[in-house]
């Protein structure tokens, strides 16, 4: 059987960002494969989630599944969305009481599955359920459904992270990482096969902080005190994962990391 290629974009932000993904996704696609996309949108709209509209524009765009992460509960307007589409997850190990699912069971045209789930570090980040008891429940059931499971695993700390690539090795397909909007370099195929990246990076402004307008970042590190968040509007950039998965056992055969375009690392002179 062919191969299962996913690709996973990293978190978009601002609208500058999800223009940038709209506008390369048909190529992406094409390039990579692609049998499924899952895109993070948790800092679409000036850096807090996103409503209806841009989750629209994805989904017709072919995305199949969105993710979000901490910031989705800054905007108001995401609520209704977590709660009515069943595609846009927020991570599971969020109290229940909230709105919204934590995993999804993608079913393709041709009638094949994949389980997406997405889960959320503690480690620098909001004290909520348990993301490692967490993970079991949801694999749990979506292992009765398909052997491809994605895990977005928003968090902050790299050994937090990595712990969960571990504690998930040879169970779900992949452990991508989410939240930092760094890309790291540290992609690879576990010993059970499941492909793991620290962090995918954003998929927005780079001439920024994390996509955040220089200028304000800095008044607020240096300053100490509260300053409106902007985002950013250049050198745009989408940055994600290319996972290759064997199809009959759920199993990764590749992972690759891309930033498109790529980052200037090398200046030629005269
Ligand atoms: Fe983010
Ligand atoms: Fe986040």
């Amino acid at each position: 059987m062919r191969p299962f290629h996913v690709l996973f974009i990293g978190d978009v932000v601002g609208h500058v960002g999800l223009q940038e993904v709209l506008r390369q996704l048909p190529e992406l696609v094409r390039k990579y494969t692609a049998d499924v996309t899952i895109v993070n949108g948790e800092n679409i709209v000036d850096g807090k989630g996103l409503s209806d509209k841009e989750a629209n524009e994805l989904f017709a765009a072919g995305v199949h599944c969105i993710t979000t992460g901490n910031h989705v509960w800054d905007n108001w307007k995401s609520r209704p969305l977590l709660k009515e589409n069943p595609h846009v997850l927020r991570p599971y190990n969020y109290p229940q009481e909230n709105p919204g699912r934590g995993w999804s069971l993608i079913t393709l045209p041709d009638q094949r599955q994949i389980g997406v789930l997405q889960i959320q570090g503690r480690v620098y980040m909001q004290p909520i359920d348990d993301p490692f008891k967490a993970a079991d429940h949801a694999i749990a059931r979506l292992a009765s459904h398909t052997k491809i499971i994605i895990t977005d695993f928003h968090a902050d700390a790299s050994a937090e992270k990595i712990a969960m690539g571990w504690y998930l090795d040879g169970r779900v397909s992949a452990v991508i990482g989410t939240h930092t909007h760094i890309q790291t370099a540290d992609a690879r195929i576990l010993p059970k096969r499941t492909a793991y990246i620290s962090d995918v990076g954003m998929s927005g402004p780079y001439d920024s902080v994390i996509g955040l307008k220089k200028e304000i970042a800095l008044k607020r590190l240096m300053l100490q005190t509260a300053h409106k968040y902007e985002n950013a509007t250049d050198d745009v950039r989408v940055c994600g994962a290319h996972v290759v998965i064997d199809a009959d056992t759920g199993r990764a055969l590749s992972i690759e990391a891309f930033s498109s375009p790529p980052p200037i690392t090398t200046v030629v002179t005269q």
